[in-house]
């Protein structure tokens, strides 16, 4: 069991009163602790282009495979501890395969099915087919189902784009199995989109589903523009909560000859939306932009509170660096999308296309958010509203898009107008790179924070298969070897978003009555919970201090006081009553006394912060000044609370007359 702090970063929130009421929300946060397949005989079905899929939750996985036989399948599961000379035991479950027939272009038929209940920390085996004629065996293993974890990014495989589909195979397959060398625990293998070049080619599709790893790590699909125009995409990929609803199509006609539709799951406290931006224009014959920017409203709504992070995916880069920056599409969706973003309160935004890595500098509204952010700052702290864009460089070494200039147009909105502090780069883009060598993105989730970082998978050798055709390459691998950061960058979130920093300031003069948090935002962290023998859990914080200033003439009361939600992590919840705390001055002024302690109700039966209490005050005709109050948080909880990564959120209030 852990409990989250975030980092007191610059920046304090202000807020005054005059007289009556205000209330701000502090977060709190606490953590409990293409293979194919052998046939049993000449006539029976043949399996192709197996492959391990992300399920709805970190409880599931999807398997899809091609069949030459239209018969009733399933796939097999069992820990690989049961396992016997590689025989599966007699009690393996079996997951029933849906499924049809392929596009004609496809032949033969494709099934899917899903995973469900597993276990964490588990080795499993799995195989597809029927009763005696079984695939090979292939494995995967979960991972702890709460707490940090890394997930990877691919731009662009796009397996058949060089001209030379066993080079660009060559290039995927190093990719992930440097990539996954360098970083065995990743959980995820996220994509950027364009799989292969030509949409209904299966040799590409065969080619960019061989690498064995793609059975063992969960791929997130996500379509570009080169997979949208048959059916082969959603043939090859099952994907959780699909909503393949016309308007998610470019063409408005999901039973048409493309593919589309958007999607979303969460996986350990991260929400991820994948949507098809294929479609941008109602011209085109779908819901374009419009369409999308409700589905990610929707679902942000209806699961935002089950997560702490919100990233979204998509092909179509709307800030990247090269060939397509600017794309008259990119334009448009650069105009419709950001604001959305900004106010739903996303927090990273991966995307592919273009072929060239770049980051984004915090983008707010269409606009920089923080015209003062350096190129290249290690750190970033979005304050509500900021948004980081990533746009990855190819995986596969296939095609690689050359750096473009700044034109100009403005620095701002659609335009692709000049970095004032980097003339060279776009408005938009804190880091650009093209060296011409493969990489992908790692991102690291932890409960404090996104690390994001680009990592080189190759060098300007072979498989490069761009290089290799005859493109420059300006990497050194004495300098910039495999594995080495192309750029690394962390994100502090800011906690006290729209909802938990809300606050009401009247019209009223300024500087009479006055609080701030002293932080950079509402996340407090208890820590780890220590288990005392099973019997209950402890863990202990500070709040973030409350300064309180106070000139009023009248030398009127202040009171300042607080109460804190229930702890939630998605379904789970325990109490907020069994959050106690003692109140402190820690700098006197303005006439400030610490209230009295309140007890968890663990201790006390009580009900310790759920109900409203004091925090510190002052009598009539006490002094002006400043004072800094503060309180040891102690939470105590009864041993039977599960397991999980919890949030409260505790709400300020100050009173004044
Ligand atoms: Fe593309």
């Amino acid at each position: 069991m852990t409990l989250g702090t975030s980092p007191q970063a610059p920046g304090l929130v202000r807020r005054r009163v005059a007289a009556g009421a205000t209330a701000a929300l502090l977060g709190l946060a606490v953590a409990f602790g293409s293979g194919m397949g052998t046939p049993a005989s000449a006539d029976a079905a043949t399996f192709s282009g197996i492959i391990l899929g992300v399920g709805a939750n970190e409880a599931q996985r999807t398997v899809t495979w091609y069949s030459s036989a239209d018969n009733a399948q399933q796939v097999q599961l069992a820990p690989t501890a049961k396992l016997v000379n590689g025989e599966f035991p007699a009690d393996a479950l079996t997951f029933d395969a849906a499924g049809a027939a392929n596009i004609a272009s496809s032949g033969g038929f494709n099934r899917h099915a899903t995973i469900s209940n597993l276990q964490e920390q588990t080795a499993y085996s799995y195989r597809v087919g029927s009763d005696g004629n079984w695939s090979s065996t292939y494995s995967f293993k979960t991972q702890d189902f709460e707490g940090d974890y890394d997930f990877l990014f691919f731009g662009d495989p796009q397996i058949g784009s060089s001209g030379d589909v066993p080079k660009d195979q060559a290039g995927w397959q190093d990719t992930l199995d440097v990539a996954l060398a360098a970083n065995p625990d990743s959980e995820l293998l996220v994509s950027g989109g364009d799989q292969v070049e030509t949409a209904g080619t299966e040799s590409q599709w065969n080619a960019f589903l061989a690498p064995d790893k793609l059975r063992q790590y969960p791929w997130v699909a996500t379509i570009g523009n080169h997979d949208v125009g048959s059916k082969a995409y959603e043939q090859h990929f099952t994907i959780p909560n699909n909503d393949r609803s016309g308007p998610l199509y470019s063409n408005g006609n999901p039973n048409g000859n493309s593919s589309g539709g958007n999607y979303w799951f969460i996986y350990k406290d991260t929400l991820f939306i994948d949507i098809n931006s294929n479609s941008y224009a109602t011209s085109q014959g779908g819901g374009g932009d419009a369409a999308h920017v409700a589905y990610v409203t929707d679902v942000i709504n209806q699961h935002g509170s089950e997560a702490k992070w919100k990233v979204l995916v998509f092909h179509h880069a709307i800030y990247s660096p090269a060939s397509h920056a600017k794309d008259s599409d990119a334009k448009v969706r650069r105009v419709d999308f950001p604001t959305a973003f900004s106010n739903l309160g996303v927090d990273l935004v991966l995307q592919g296309h273009d072929h060239a890595y770049s980051r984004s500098y915090l983008i707010k509204n269409s606009q920089k958010a923080n015209p003062d952010e350096q190129p290249g700052a290690a750190e970033v702290y979005p304050g509500p509203g900021g948004v980081l864009y990533v746009t990855s460089n190819s995986a596969s070494g296939s095609k690689y898009y050359d750096i473009t200039k700044p034109d100009s147009s403005a620095s701002s909105g659609a335009g692709n107008g000049a970095d004032p502090l980097n003339p060279n780069s776009y408005w938009y883009n804190s880091v650009q790179n093209q060296e011409h060598v493969r990489t992908y993105v790692k991102v690291g989730v932890r409960k404090d924070k996104l690390v994001v970082e680009n990592i080189r998978s190759g060098t300007c050798a072979a498989p490069n298969a761009a290089v290799e055709r005859g493109l420059s390459c300006t990497n050194t691998p004495e300098g910039q070897p495999v594995g080495s950061l192309v750029d690394k960058v962390t994100i502090h979130p800011y906690n006290g978003d729209g909802q938990a920093l809300q606050v009401s300031v009247p019209n009223a003069a300024p500087g009479e009555f006055g609080w701030t948090i002293d932080g950079y935002n509402g996340l407090v962290d208890l820590g780890t919970a220590v288990d005392h023998d099973g019997n209950f859990f402890e863990a202990t914080g500070q709040i973030n201090p409350i300064v309180v200033s106070d000139n009023r003439r009248s030398l009127a009361p202040w009171s300042i006081s607080a109460s804190v939600s229930d702890f939630k992590d998605a379904a789970k919840t325990f109490s907020g009553a069994y959050l106690g705390w003692t109140p402190r001055v820690l700098e006197d002024g303005a006439g400030a006394f610490a209230s009295g302690a309140v007890a968890s109700a663990y201790d006390d039966h009580g009900t310790g912060l759920s109900v409203s209490r004091g925090l510190g005050w002052a009598n009539q005709g006490h002094p002006k000044g400043v004072a800094k109050l503060g309180a040891d948080l102690a939470l105590k909880i009864p041993g039977s609370v599960e397991k999980g990564g919890y949030r409260a959120t505790l709400t300020i209030t100050a009173l004044s007359s």
